[in-house]
């Protein structure tokens, strides 16, 4: 995921409209649906489907491992995996084109001269440019915050600008690795490395996107690991002379045509309302992609396949979506937005998965009233898996419109808290995942998507 630029919204509107006769009568015709459900778990956990999610993951991340937008292993894979889609019987698999960005990453370097020689680990951050070729030699400004770096602004003048900020979550913190370019820049900071953005860190730097401004200066942004960023932040207490040689090759080339990668099981009474499933299956260019986001485009794809699988045709269409470079700002999911916003009224329920596929809680949540109490009861389906949480705000970046336009919409409530540890790094390989925490993920994804793409009526929203 990248900073999610869109929280959900949460509704407040009365039961008028949908009364509460009406509320009992859908949570009454949910509760109708154990017995799939428990077909659908038992399939997804216990059967044939049992580690189905993981090895089709593993089989697509080792053959092509990461996949950044713009590169040519992120297009192989959509090839690979239109036609897996196909051979899994789903119908019309077809690709939507999406122009994306193309940043390569090059060859880096960042090696500290003073007061110790010692070469540091780097990942530069999507979108930067490069340094000069024989890179750029400076001094270092350390600080711990934007306040402090405003307060220091007259010593910032032709320094290289490192954050040290602390940990104090994803959205807070990872607004060094966005805008700490900028920040720099704007004091006469020559280039800027950032404190990656993770609570536990084994020596390992985490990239991720950056915005430049329009009208400040761009300089080049990489992330250092937080081990670097603390030693340096020590060493300019004690008041020593830092100096750094940076050295990055980034390139921002011309967009390229790109896919978001669609299938569906079409629905056998209303077509054209959809319930859609998605993750992105785009990467940063380290580690394998597996976790951020194989995992979530993956259980997407098994929620319809195990549905397929047990002969269910559910009266509306389910859609799997997976969306293209997410990363670089949701450049996938605004483009199938734009693309099909025409038909918002039909869309009964959007869920994307993309914080993490470890043991599922339940389900994050957000609709009305009314819809609310109906996914209450969708979400006991899942008793037998311990999977009955209902929380609200889901976070989604690639379903954000259609929860602003007032779809309801869901994501996958799970044991995420050491997802950051691998996040956008070396580390987010396969061996993250476990096969029976995606078996339960898809199992919840399956049963959540088929009930609601099944009952008689939409979701009220
Ligand atoms: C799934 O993997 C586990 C080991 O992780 C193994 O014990 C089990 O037999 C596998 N199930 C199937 C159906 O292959
Ligand atoms: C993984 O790929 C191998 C061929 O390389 C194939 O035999 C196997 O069926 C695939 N597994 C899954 C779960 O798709
Ligand atoms: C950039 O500068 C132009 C012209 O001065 C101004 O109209 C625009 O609002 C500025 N944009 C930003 C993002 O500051
Ligand atoms: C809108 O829905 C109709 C009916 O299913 C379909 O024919 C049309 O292609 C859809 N349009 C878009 C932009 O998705
Ligand atoms: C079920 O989940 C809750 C937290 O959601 C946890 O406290 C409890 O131990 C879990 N029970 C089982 C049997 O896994
Ligand atoms: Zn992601």
């Amino acid at each position: 995921m990248i900073l999610l630029l869109t929280s959900g919204v949460a509704w407040t509107s009365s039961l008028s409209e949908f009364d509460a006769t009406h509320i009992d009568k859908m949570r009454w015709e949910v509760s109708k649906y154990q017995g799939i459900a428990d077909k659908i778990i038992d399939l997804a956990v216990h059967g044939a489907a049992q580690n189905q999610t993981y090895n089709r993951l593993a089989n697509v991340t080792d053959k092509f491992g990461s996949r950044i937008a713009g590169s040519a292993s992120l297009e192989s894979a959509i090839d690979y995996m239109l036609s897996e889609l196909i051979d899994d019987g789903l119908e019309n698999v077809h690709g939507e084109d999406v122009m994306v960005p193309h940043w390569v990453r090059g060859k880096e370097s960042a090696t500290l001269l003073e007061p110790r020689l010692h070469p540091m680990a780097i990942l530069g951050l999507g979108s930067s440019i490069a340094t000069p070729s024989l890179g750029i030699k400076a001094e270092a400004l350390v600080v711990k915050s934007f306040d402090e770096l405003h307060k220091k602004a007259a010593q910032a003048k032709g320094k290289i600008i490192v954050y040290n900020q602390d940990w104090e979550g994803y959205s807070i913190s990872g607004k060094y690795r966005t805008h700490g370019a900028v920040e720099a820049a704007k004091v006469g900071g020559v280039a800027s490395l950032i404190r990656s953005v993770t609570p536990l860190s084994v020596y390992s730097p985490h990239t991720g996107h950056q915005d430049y401004s329009p009208n400040v200066t761009k300089i080049p942004t990489a992330c250092i690991t937080v081990e670097d960023a603390e030693m340096l932040y020590r060493m300019s207490n004690r008041g020593e002379r830092i100096l750094i040689h940076l050295q990055m090759s980034a390139q921002n080339l011309p967009p390229v045509k790109s896919r978001n990668t669609v299938a569906e099981i079409v629905g056998s009474k209303y077509p054209e309302q959809v319930v859609l499933v998605s993750g992105h299956f785009d990467s940063w260019d380290v580690g394998q992609g597996a976790m951020d986001d194989g995992g979530g485009a993956f259980i997407s794809w098994q929620a319809l396949s195990l549905v397929k699988r047990l002969g269910l045709c559910p009266k509306r269409t389910l859609r799997v979506v997976l969306w293209t470079a997410e990363e670089e700002g949701v450049i996938g999911g605004q483009a199938y937005y734009e693309r099909h916003k025409g038909n918002i009224s039909n869309y009964d329920l959007v869920m994307e998965s993309d914080m993490g596929t470890f043991t599922p809680y339940g389900i994050q949540f957000s609709g009305n009233k009314a819809a609310t109490t109906i996914m209450e009861g969708v979400v006991q389906l899942l008793k037998s898996i311990n999977a009955t949480q209902l929380s609200p705000h889901p976070v989604g970046g690639d379903i954000a419109s259609w929860v602003k336009g007032g779809v309801p919409g869901a994501t996958l409530l799970n044991e995420n808290q050491d997802y950051f540890f691998y996040h956008h790094s070396d580390g987010d390989t396969m061996t993250v995942l476990d096969p029976h925490q995606l078996d339960l993920c898809a199992a919840v994804w399956a049963v959540v998507a088929y009930t609601i793409a099944d009952l008689d009526e939409m979701l009220p929203r």
